[in-house]
């Protein structure tokens, strides 16, 4: 599977602090077995996110991992990028990441984290906090390689 992985977040953007959560995700992705053909930090910004989305769905990643701006924060804006490109909203990926999460920290209930189809590729959106971002990638991966041949439009079992 080719994944792509996308940080968002001002301050990393800006060089004020090291990316921490790309890496992680990858770290993840490859643990897996899958394949990182992309990776991007960008800014809290809608057009850079929706950009950097598209192209990697151009490159042929059929999952798209963004980590980072599900919050409430002023400049939280990634569930609405993803919105605005997508053709339809997958809510039992949030569900359970909120749900999943709960247990291990109360703020959970802050992440506004999503998943969706955005042309062929499914887009997960992952909370900032690295660890976070890893412990909701694996409450929903069990779902993730059925979802993706579904988006590339590969034969399944259902
Ligand atoms: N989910 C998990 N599993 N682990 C976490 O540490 N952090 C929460 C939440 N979801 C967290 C989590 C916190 S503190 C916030 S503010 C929200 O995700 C939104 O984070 P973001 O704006 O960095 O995406």
């Amino acid at each position: 599977m080719n994944v792509g992985i996308i940080t968002v977040s001002d301050r990393a953007s800006a060089g004020e602090y090291e990316d921490e959560g790309g890496p992680a995700l990858r770290r993840e992705v490859q643990a897996r077995g899958w394949k990182v053909v992309a990776q991007a930090l960008v800014p809290d910004d809608k057009g850079q996110i929706q950009e950097a989305i598209r192209s990697f769905c151009a490159q042929g990643c059929g999952l798209v991992l963004t980590t980072g701006g599900t919050g409430i924060a002023a400049r939280d804006v990634t569930p609405e990028a993803v919105r605005e490109i997508m053709r339809l909203e997958i809510p039992g990926f949030g569900e359970l990441m909120r749900m999943r999460s709960f247990d291990i920290t109360p703020n959970a209930v802050l992440s506004r984290g999503l998943a969706a189809v955005v042309d062929t590729a499914l887009v997960i959106t992952l909370p900032g906090k690295p660890a976070g971002a890893v412990e909701c990638l694996g409450f929903v991966e069990g779902a993730i390689p059925h979802a993706v041949k579904l988006c590339i439009g590969e034969p399944t079992s259902c």
